[in-house]
């Protein structure tokens, strides 16, 4: 066994109702766990719930309720949203198990008694009625931010931590360790905030306005700043004080999954306490980007909060965590929308893996009576390369995962995906049926394929482990995937001829939507519901006028230049002559057709639409094309006609 791998995701607070963003730390922290422990290594995943502090006393008071009784019943919404995301996690930290209080407790009783935590006194202003300390900086027009009432000056002494003295040590340690926060742009942000002097840190608050806290050890009439409380999480879990064998087992984590809004905790109070308890930094701190939903900010007041619950339901817990990871580069924001899950699912999910899963299954059964055939044949320099691609493919996965590049490690997978797909349409198995002559040859295509299946499952499973247990299970392997070594089981040659596939479910069933009349690199907008008709009745509320239709000016154009744009997959760059002008048009085509293809072609453009920026490319108009979901395909005129005609 390998050396011990500590991963940790924030601990949620359990007033809160888990959203896309505690998805997507939780999923991130998962795949690493899983992948970890794939590669031979023993794994400590912890997430949990930060369960005290002043929002969840005042939530549990609004509701009447004792705290305890209150935060016993919202962890259960985080429990159960990790068991439907497949969260392998060790443990669970809840900050109100006596387990973590015991050590909040310790290491405040070990910095008081070595100096490093003082009382002292300031002054500041009380609202009485909303129990609100605030500083001056705080106040508006000098009444409370809150409730707009008159505030009370008072003195009030707390405990504060010797934070400031580690200010030098700490913006060395960032600087001597390139990897201690990431990514890089975090990292300067925190060196620039440490450019300016660091206060020391308030750690206590008195019981007269908060009691739902670990009482201070030293001083009974205050309890621990919930953020002091929550920190300690990491060191408590894994056996700080009170298993120190099992604690160094682990320590120093090897990541702290966050997201960039929670990075000054992390990264100044963190490391400084973790300093002045003379224990070492984490590895790495590493701040994750924020959602936003259909380009706005995610909040209650907008009502766009986006419940994974409700994804899972739609579209099913695989795709929704490859969702997360493919489509951002971790470490960047991202955009949440249902046309970008729904493009990616009919695309990587479906057209992709889906498609060469269910056409090697099928053509097994067909032609070999669903037993795995053998390789037959000498190895052609198709079978070469794709052998070669699939042998490189763990060093790129390796290095990648060991950055948190998860999408470029999922971009390396679907590289082989797709020259899989692209073999067996070069190779033509159904060609190579019709003739008893190359029966070797088709047996070869044909285990080749499922080989590279069996092999795929292997790197996709800490992503979607259902759908790699359902490969698994569709090619008749026996063994469990999840006790399969990755390093071991990737290489070429161990799918055993003679295994019996058992054809299931399509793995990922396509999502039909409505055909939009021209593509811009859009994604088509979805109707997910059953039944719906491209073709309105007439009379129904879908008809329009034709005075609608007229207002659309549609042209004959043809394609002068084509070139693909660099850093998209989708679009085409067009340039179009439609007789009297040219126009630049940028069009989602590209992987329907390649650019040189596209030369010369004339098709119809839509003139009077409002230029758009595609990727902060401009587009001049709209090309249309013929889609049903799967093959997509032009509108050409019939006869040769002149640039510029008009459409009707
Ligand atoms: N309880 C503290 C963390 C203590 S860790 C010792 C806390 N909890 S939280 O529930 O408010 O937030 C948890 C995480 O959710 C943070 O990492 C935060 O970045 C993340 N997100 C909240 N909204 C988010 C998005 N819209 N997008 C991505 N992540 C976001 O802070």
């Amino acid at each position: 066994m390998k050396k011990g791998k500590y991963l940790t995701t924030p601990i949620y607070y359990v007033n809160d109702i888990p959203h896309i963003g505690h998805a997507y730390t939780t999923v991130a922290a998962d795949v690493i766990a899983r992948y970890y422990r794939m590669c031979g290594h023993n794994v400590l995943f912890l997430t949990g719930t930060d369960e005290h502090g002043q929002k969840v006393q005042e939530a549990a008071s609004r509701q009447g309720r004792p705290p305890k009784d209150y935060v016993d019943e919202m962890v259960v919404r985080f429990m159960d949203l990790w068991k439907a995301l497949n969260i392998s996690n060790d443990d669970f930290i809840r900050t109100t198990e006596e387990r973590h209080i015991t050590v909040v407790q310790g290491a405040l009783d070990l910095l008081y008694k070595k100096g490093e935590i003082y009382l002292d006194s300031y002054q500041g202003w009380y609202c009485l009625p909303d129990e609100r300390f605030w500083m001056e900086r705080d106040l508006r027009d000098g009444k409370c931010p809150d409730c707009g009432r008159a505030v009370d000056q008072i003195t009030e002494s707390n405990y504060f931590f010797r934070m400031s003295k580690y200010q030098e040590w700490l913006i060395e340690y960032i600087k001597s360790h390139p990897d201690y926060i990431q990514p890089s742009v975090r990292r300067n942000e925190v060196l620039g905030f440490l450019q300016n002097p660091l206060g020391d840190l308030c750690i206590s608050r008195p019981k007269s306005r908060l009691s739902w806290g670990i009482p201070l050890p030293f001083d009974d009439k205050y309890v621990t700043y919930v953020w002091f409380d929550a920190l300690v999480n990491y060191i408590s879990i894994p056996g700080y004080l009170t298993d120190m064998g099992r604690f160094n087992k682990w320590w120093p984590a090897d990541f702290h999954l966050i997201g960039k809004d929670i990075l000054t905790t992390h990264s100044v109070y963190w490391s400084t306490m973790l300093r002045a308890l003379d224990i070492e930094p984490p590895k790495t701190i590493f701040a994750h980007g924020w959602w936003t939903v259909e380009g706005e900010k995610m909040s209650k007041s907008r009502g766009n909060v986006v419940n994974p619950f409700d994804i899972i339901q739609e579209f099913g817990v695989d795709p929704f965590r490859y969702f997360l990871l493919r489509e951002v580069t971790f470490g960047l924001d991202g955009d949440f929308s249902k046309d970008a899950m729904i493009h990616r699912i009919n695309g990587d999910l479906a057209n992709d893996i889906g498609n060469l899963m269910s056409r090697t299954i099928s053509m097994i059964e067909r032609y070999f009576s669903g037993i795995v055939p053998k390789p037959s044949d000498a190895a052609t320099s198709a079978d070469v390369t794709l052998e070669g691609s699939v042998e490189t493919l763990f060093g790129k996965v390796e290095t990648f995962m060991e950055e948190l590049e998860y999408n470029k490690a999922l971009g390396a997978i679907w590289e082989v995906i797709g020259s899989a797909n692209r073999y067996i349409d070069e190779s033509a198995p159904w060609a190579l049926a019709k003739d008893d002559s190359k029966k070797d040859r088709l047996s070869t295509v044909l285990y080749n394929s499922a080989e590279l299946l069996r092999i795929v499952s292997l790197y996709i499973y800490p992503y979607m482990p259902e759908t790699a247990r359902e490969m698994w299970g569709q090619l008749g392997i026996g063994e469990n995937i999840a006790s399969t070594r990755l390093d071991e089981g990737c290489h070429w040659g161990e799918l055993k001829p003679g295994l019996r596939i058992k054809k299931g479910q399509v793995l990922f069933p396509r999502i039909e939507v409505k055909s939009s009349a021209g593509l811009q690199g859009r994604h088509q907008k979805p109707d997910v519901a059953a039944g719906f008709s491209l073709r309105p009745k007439s009379g129904s509320e879908d008809t329009i006028p034709i005075e609608d239709f007229a207002k659309i000016k549609l042209r004959i154009g043809k394609i002068i230049s084509a070139e693909a744009v660099a850093g998209s997959k989708k679009l085409i760059k067009l340039l179009v002559d439609l007789g009297d002008e040219k126009r630049q048009v940028v069009a989602g085509i590209a992987a329907h057709y390649s650019p040189e293809a596209l030369i010369g072609k004339s098709v119809v453009i839509v003139a009077n639409l409002k230029p758009a920026k595609l990727m902060g490319i401009e587009s001049q108009g709209m090309v249309l094309a013929a889609s049903n979901g799967e093959t997509l395909s032009l509108i050409t005129p019939e006869k040769d006609i002149p640039p510029g005609s008009t459409v009707k």
